[in-house]
């Protein structure tokens, strides 16, 4: 089976870029990361990918006067690097149906909350947190999927429970699903590199490993 190559897409700091470069580099995570694509060149995890040695791409949206001019950038630079899957991985803007269509079921995200509950537009990082606690949720936690054309929408690749506990602020929160968010993306990803992944009738079920 040939080698997984990914690109993630990033926006902020890139704590999960960071957790999935370090599994690639540990060799826990069986795929090459090809490529970083920002959204903005200030972004925090332009300077992760120097550190791992992987290639960057700023692609700003307002830099092209026409958006097929956009998306033929992105398209361009997905097969100049020889990409085959994309991670999400606080990426803040839409991704083109044209690149939903030309990566089916080869896209993911992650959202800091359990999906369909707590998502949409204007549904991350800390927005996401108050929202739980102002529910008075008891628990929360992580979403993996697959990404259709809607905000954080598409099939449960996977998710985990994170409480909610007495006291907890926003920061704290985000603080522990952050942790959880760290260990089980690159979890997936390794899922998809091993070829672990069955996708059905839009249903996704991940496989056993093989002994
Ligand atoms: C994470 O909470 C992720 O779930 C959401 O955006 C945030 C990105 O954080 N989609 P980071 O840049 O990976 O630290």
């Amino acid at each position: 089976m040939k080698r997984l190559r990914i690109a993630v897409f990033a926006s902020g700091r890139g704590s999960n870029f960071t957790a999935i470069a370090e599994a690639a580099d540990r060799g826990t995570l069986k795929a090459d990361i090809g490529l970083l694509v920002v959204s903005d060149p200030e972004a925090g995890a332009i300077a992760v990918a120097e550190s791992f040695g992987i290639p960057v791409a700023a692609v700003c949206r307002k830099e092209f006067d026409r958006r097929e001019a956009y998306v033929t950038r992105l398209i361009a630079l997905m097969h100049e690097h020889d990409i085959d899957f994309i991670a999400l991985a606080g990426y803040m803007k839409k991704i083109p149906p044209e690149l939903i269509s030309l990566y089916a079921q080869r896209i993911t995200n992650i959202h800091p909350g359990l999906l369909p509950a707590f998502g949409g537009r204007g549904m991350y990082g800390r927005h996401v947190h108050e929202a739980v606690l102002d529910y008075g949720c008891k628990v929360t936690g992580v979403t993996i999927h697959l990404v259709d054309e809607h905000y954080d929408h598409g099939p449960v690749i996977a998710q985990e429970c994170v409480p909610v506990l007495s006291g907890d602020t926003p920061e704290v929160l985000a603080k522990r699903v952050l942790e959880v968010e760290h260990r089980l993306y690159p979890a997936v990803l390794a899922c998809f590199a091993d070829g672990r992944v069955r996708i059905s009738n839009n249903r996704v079920e991940i496989l056993p490993e093989k002994s």
